[in-house]
């Protein structure tokens, strides 16, 4: 009997059902004993609490298309994972308990940054630990992408196309405030899909004046309107300057809702310029996930359950180089994929007359 513990953690996105199926089917299909699915409500807190439910086919119908998660997640903040909960339980020690009861011969974890240390804590702590990597901030080190990414690339690409035909018309600058945490991989692709004229990300701190210098110069959409793709986490030049400590001290002090709305501030009191702020928000997680996410969730689920029918642990299933890949859990830990500002898509958008700002 194979028993597999299946959870899904952090913030939702679209292919974590499809990834979900993936591992299912490849194991049920080309298991040589029975196998028992458990899946884990909420994240690691169903771990840690021992909510879980036995899976079987029926769960996993139909679910290819499905945002969202069957399992439901949450986010259990790695930061605090060995603080006690509030009635004292010690949550490594719960979710490893849990783990024993139901003599799981290993967990699946689909999740990010948080959840893979997390994972990795795990594995380090003797569980069969395999990881899939999710996010649509693609972020992920160790893999070149992570399912959901596209999905959301797609979501903002439509959204920024909307956006032109309105900001044409009344001729305004509009700026569209796109996820990605601290860094610039969904704004600087669907920046560049949807025709973006200015991209700001984390990894190139921008210059207010040449923001400015280039509204004012009107040389682009024959100067009536102009749009601005901007990471949630893009800084300015000037607050890239500050220590971490200035900086959060700034934020406490923020009279604006993020920094979409400080930059659209400063490009009207200094160009004249009507600006619009638009933010997709959690549309971004939403919905169904694109083909590309389909058939790329579907190909790491086989891959993941290739490795449980091996019993070879440790690994999260990543991509490189147009290739399923097993990365060691502990290279993944605790690293963050970030935009290289000298990397050939930026020199490109460059060459394509996008400003970066810098
Ligand atoms: O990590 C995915 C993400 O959507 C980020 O892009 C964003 O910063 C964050 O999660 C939002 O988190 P929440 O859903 O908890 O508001």
């Amino acid at each position: 009997m194979l028993r597999i513990g299946m959870l899904t953690s952090g913030g939702d996105c679209q292919a974590l059902n499809a990834t979900m199926r993936g591992v299912f089917k490849s194991v049920m299909l080309n298991a040589k004993e029975p196998v028992e699915f458990y899946g884990f409500e909420d994240g690691y807190k169903g771990l840690i609490y021992g909510h879980f439910r036995l899976l079987d086919y029926n769960d996993f119908v139909g679910i290819l298309t499905r945002g969202g998660t069957i399992l439901g997640t949450s986010r259990v903040p790695f930061k605090t994972i060995r603080v006690p909960d509030e009635n004292g339980l010690d949550k490594v020690a719960a979710m490893k308990q849990t783990y024993y009861k139901l003599q799981l011969n290993c967990l699946v974890v689909l999740g990010g940054n948080g959840s893979t240390k997390t994972a990795n804590l795990l594995s380090e702590e003797g569980l069969n630990v395999v990881t899939l990597p999710k996010t649509i901030d693609n972020d992920l080190w160790g893999t070149d992408m992570t399912f959901g990414f596209q999905s959301a690339v797609d979501i903002v690409t439509r959204a920024i196309d909307e956006i032109h035909t309105t900001a044409n018309s009344h001729g305004r600058v509009f700026i569209i405030e796109i996820m990605g945490h601290k860094t610039g991989w969904l704004t600087l692709n669907a920046g560049l899909a949807g025709g973006a004229d200015i991209i700001l990300i984390p990894e190139i701190p921008y210059d207010i004046k040449k923001i400015v210098h280039i509204i004012e110069s009107k040389d682009t959409n024959g100067g009536r309107f102009m749009i601005l793709a901007v990471a949630e986490g893009a800084i300015s030049k000037a607050d890239a300057k500050l220590t971490k400590k200035e900086y959060q001290k700034k934020l406490g002090s923020y009279i604006f809702p993020s920094v979409s709305y400080e930059l659209a501030d400063q490009i009207e009191k200094k160009t004249g310029r009507e600006v619009r702020v638009t933010v997709p928000g959690h549309t971004q997680r939403g919905g169904t996930p694109c083909a590309y996410d389909r058939v790329f969730s579907s190909r790491l689920g086989a891959e993941a359950g290739r490795l449980i029918l091996k019993g070879e642990y440790g690994y999260m299933v990543g991509y490189h180089n147009r290739e399923i890949v097993k990365v060691p859990l502990k290279d993944v830990a605790g690293k963050l994929k970030t935009v290289d500002p000298d990397s050939a898509i930026i020199r490109e958008a460059k060459m394509l007359g996008v400003s970066f700002g810098d």
